[in-house]
């Protein structure tokens, strides 16, 4: 099939990219001059990982192409996917400015019939707009249809490739034949396709990120009561989440969800819902809690040094708002950084993928380490806030030598307290005893 992408963002040139590797000829559309000449060039121009492998098989075996010309993108397409930013405006709704923008061009270049695609998180009711945009200047027959996207950063292909389910929003047969054989090949292990009405496919993709983001709270409070009632929170997550109904996966407490995707899509539910007249109270709550789990550690680092941050040095592991990714985008470890250098205290940073992105954006404020064990030099303790994999098993002994005082403060839980206690350092994490040697 032919297929075009608009937009080459983060979720734009993993779909061009995955469908080009089941056999489809996809041209990817960008406005931005640079990028396209990047991509032509075979220069890939997002952290993913497995991505790079497909992207350059498939430039190479000349299924993938990058344009900047709409009109000569979707000359040949049967289906159009729009991927394009939707950032949240100044009171908290989805802008579709790029969306509804390119909806009104391509009214007046289609020459035969297409189906048009919602591939980005957009408000329930934007299927409606793109159509009333488009059909504005169509002089042929079209469809569009709402077609949100799972995707996980760090594993964003694999979601892709091997999707739980893909949700299909139209009531055009014509276009449920087109999109159902699309996809088939992503869904041989037996997975549905779930087809439904645009509107219930719209709202599928904010319930399902916003039910996530619920359940992160939910174990975020109940971590500080853990905290209060002296409970493991631990020992809690394994006890219900073997429960089939309540599930084992997204019952991680930590230091608050970030990202490109959850405190957006909340926030939007939460305007979403106030435009139709309720008050999504939960959701309301939620986003309030995850706020204030951004900087649950900052107590516990001002009591353990008498209240008193100014002059202090901290060493902070992780800067991603996750592993497996360079995105720092509403990630906890700016705020915390925020929080200790308005404090009066200086801090020195190492994140294996994600330090130069922060550097772009507050410059000298900190320190940028070459190795998590050059951050510790001269500071007073350490602070973790992503658990990438080589924080989980660093040499105690070497950070027990270099930190002015064996003091850890953990955000993700990365370690046993029992052996913190055992390998004689002061330690706290989120909802467990600290080690208290
Ligand atoms: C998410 C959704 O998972 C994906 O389906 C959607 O399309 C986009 O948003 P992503 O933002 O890439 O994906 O990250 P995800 O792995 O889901 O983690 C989101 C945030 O929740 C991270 O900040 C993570 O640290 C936090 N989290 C996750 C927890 O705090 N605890 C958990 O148990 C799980």
């Amino acid at each position: 099939m032919k297929i075009t992408v608009v937009g080459t963002g983060y979720v734009g040139l993993v779909t061009g990219t995955c469908f080009a590797e089941t056999g489809n000829d996809v041209t990817c559309v960008d406005i931005d001059v640079n990028k396209v000449n990047k991509l032509s060039a075979g220069q890939i121009t997002i952290y993913e990982p497995g991505l790079e492998k497909l992207f350059e098989r498939n430039l190479k075996e000349g299924r993938l192409h990058f344009t900047t010309q709409l009109a000569e993108g979707i000359k040949d397409a049967q289906v159009i996917f729009l991927a394009l930013p939707t950032p949240p405006g100044e009171d908290g709704s989805a802008d579709l400015s790029y969306i509804l923008r390119v909806a009104d061009q391509l009214g007046g270049l289609l020459q035969d019939y297409k189906v048009i695609v919602d591939k980005s998180t957009v408000p329930v009711g934007t299927a409606d707009k793109v159509h009333a945009a488009i059909a504005k200047n169509a002089k042929v027959e079209f469809d569009v249809v709402s077609n949100p996207e799972f995707l996980r950063e760090g594993v964003a292909v694999e979601d892709f490739m091997k999707p739980d389910r893909v949700v299909i929003g139209t009531q055009s047969e014509r276009a449920r034949k087109i999109m159902g054989d699309l996809y088939a090949p992503f869904v041989r292990q037996g997975n549905p396709i779930i087809f439904m009405d645009e509107k219930s496919a719209e709202l599928t993709k904010y319930a399902a990120n916003s039910f996530l983001a619920t359940k992160i709270s939910f174990m975020n409070e109940i971590a500080i009561l853990c905290e209060k009632l002296g409970a493991d929170v631990d020992m809690v997550r394994r006890g219900i989440g073997s429960d089939d109904r309540i599930g084992k996966r997204f019952l991680f407490p930590g230091i608050g969800y970030g990202g490109s995707c959850f405190p957006k899509d909340v926030q939007a539910l939460v305007k979403s819902s106030q435009e139709a007249a309720y008050d999504f109270r939960i959701l309301e709550a939620v986003m309030d809690v995850n706020e204030k789990q951004k900087l649950f550690l900052l107590p516990k680092i001002q009591a353990y040094f008498g209240n008193d941050l100014k002059g202090k040095h901290f060493a902070l592991w992780g800067l991603a708002f996750k592993p497996n990714t360079d995105d720092i985008r509403e990630a906890p470890a700016l705020y915390i950084i925020d929080a200790l250098v308005g404090a009066g205290a200086t801090v020195s940073v190492f994140d294996p993928e994600a330090a130069s992105n922060v550097q772009q954006l507050i410059g000298d404020k900190v320190t940028y380490a070459e190795s998590q064990y050059a951050a510790l030099e001269n500071a007073d303790a350490l602070i973790i806030a992503t658990e990438w994999s080589v924080f989980r098993t660093p040499d105690f002994d070497k950070i027990g030598a270099v930190l002015k005082q064996k003091a850890i403060f953990d955000g993700r839980n990365l370690f046993e307290v029992p052996r913190m206690q055992e390998l004689g350092f002061y330690y706290e994490s989120v909802g467990r005893s600290a080690a208290k040697p």
